[in-house]
């Protein structure tokens, strides 16, 4: 009887969901299964207390990257559901969690993705550069900025306790790295690539990504470990591995070299990373084998997408759209912005994209309706380039009137235009790679 009940105990305490886990085991699958992971980065979430209406906050947000903030508790609440109804065996975002680093936000998001881990779906996080010691956290409740706590390294690891650091088989002592066995047979390095420790008024927030010595020391001792307990593994960083456009090099982790030399030796094909708020899947030959970064695109940004990764014999990553008309329609909810939330979201991402080109371009001396053409031209190539369709998109802009426009004025669109409309050509939302097994 005795035995029976130590049984019964010892289920209880591996079984997800339950608020313990099994760290050589976090899914409880069996070796050999099949495991299905949702990917999602660059939220960039802000709790509504320290959001607005203001016009100040609206025109903040209006005139940026297109992060569609004022919208932010719905798209959170929207992936939480289409998360737990995909029943994957993990949820990873790979930082940027927050907008500025404000601990407000990271708590309310922790509490938020609670719901997934009620359902026991298990969630791994990373931070991004705008995630700790940020000196830009504001509140912008009254409208115009003010004063909000950031977070430390320390305080970051404890709001995410039950979000990675809480089920890491081990962690780095250099960073918020970790390492967790998400099934006996695959495990997942969280990296943390970012450069937070000397942030200060004057810097509030470096943006540039590395992995440091010993850092990379760890990475490669976790994989070894991998290697002789047969398990397969997969990175993700927030920063890119490899740099995925030549004009935006700086996105990439800067020691990236180093670091696809670890994967390749001990044989890991995929990385998974954000940042560059950019659908884009980059490929490099190391070691004469293909390392590829899959950067999913920002959750807050059209479209609104994350990704899905299934990992068998073979490794299937697809992106997919976030549904925010099925979730606002079976929320009850009326606001037309988010029963038409694809249309609404395209919008606002071409008028934060286009802020000031109407009138530059203006002054090359076309009419108001030629330029507006031309503007409708750069937020279609923005929108397919930054959604990762626009090699399907590509012949239909370039026969466009607007685009006619802007290679006709010469110098518009320029190196930028140029760099997304020749190519190198992928689909950027799927890949498929052979495991060899
Ligand atoms: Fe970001």
């Amino acid at each position: 009887m005795k035995r029976f009940m130590l049984a019964v105990l010892l289920v209880l305490a591996i079984a997800p969901g339950c608020g313990r886990t099994d760290k050589e085991n976090v899914s409880g699958l069996p070796p050999g299964s099949e495991a299905t992971i949702a990917v999602a980065t660059d939220i960039h979430y802000l709790a509504p207390e320290l959001s607005s209406d203001s016009e100040y906050f609206l025109g903040l947000i209006s005139s940026a990257d297109g992060k569609q903030t004022n919208y932010i508790e719905e798209i959170g609440d929207a992936l939480v559901a289409e998360v737990i109804g995909l029943k994957p065996q993990a949820l990873v975002l790979t930082g940027d969690l927050t907008y500025n680093g404000e601990k407000r936000s990271h708590e309310k998001l922790a509490q938020k993705l609670k719901a997934v881990l009620d359902a026991g779906i298990p969630v791994f996080v990373i931070p991004g550069n705008h995630d700790i010691n940020n000196f830009n956290a504001r509140s912008y409740a009254t409208g115009a900025p003010g004063w909000t706590r950031r977070v430390t390294p320390e305080e970051f690891a404890k709001i995410y306790r039950d979000l990675g650091y809480g089920a890491a088989r081990s962690r780095d002592e250099q960073s918020l790295s970790y390492c967790v066995a998400l099934t006996p047979d695959l495990w997942l390095l969280m990296l943390d690539t970012c450069v937070y420790k000397d942030n200060n008024v004057s810097n509030p927030s470096d943006a540039s990504g590395e992995l440091g010595e010993e850092t990379l020391a760890w990475l490669d001792n976790q994989l070894k470990e991998a290697n002789l307990q047969g398990a397969k593994a997969i990175t993700a960083t927030h920063h890119n591995l490899f740099s995925h456009n030549r004009l935006f090099s700086s996105y990439a982790v800067k020691n990236g070299g180093q670091v696809a030399e670890v994967l390749a030796s001990h044989g890991v094909p995929v990385n998974l990373s954000g940042h560059i708020h950019v659908q884009n899947i980059a490929s490099q030959e190391v070691k004469n084998r293909t390392i590829y970064d899959i950067a999913t695109s920002s959750l807050a940004v059209y479209t609104n997408q994350y990704g899905v990764l299934k990992v068998g014999s073979q490794l299937e990553y697809q992106s997919k759209e976030l549904n925010m008309e099925a979730w606002a329609t079976a929320n009850g909810i009326a606001d037309p912005n988010l029963l038409n939330f694809e249309a609404y979201s395209y919008k606002f991402f071409g008028n934060a994209g286009s802020g000031g080109f109407i009138e530059r371009i203006k002054s090359l001396g076309i009419s108001q309706e030629e330029a507006a053409l031309a503007a409708n031209a750069i937020n279609e190539i923005n929108a397919r380039y930054f959604s990762g369709t626009l090699p399907i998109y590509r012949d239909e802009i370039m026969k466009s009137e607007g685009y006619k426009l802007l290679t006709n004025t010469g110098s518009f669109g320029g190196a930028y235009v140029d760099s997304l409309m020749n190519g190198p050509f992928m689909d950027n939302g799927r890949l498929v790679v052979d495991l060899g097994n």
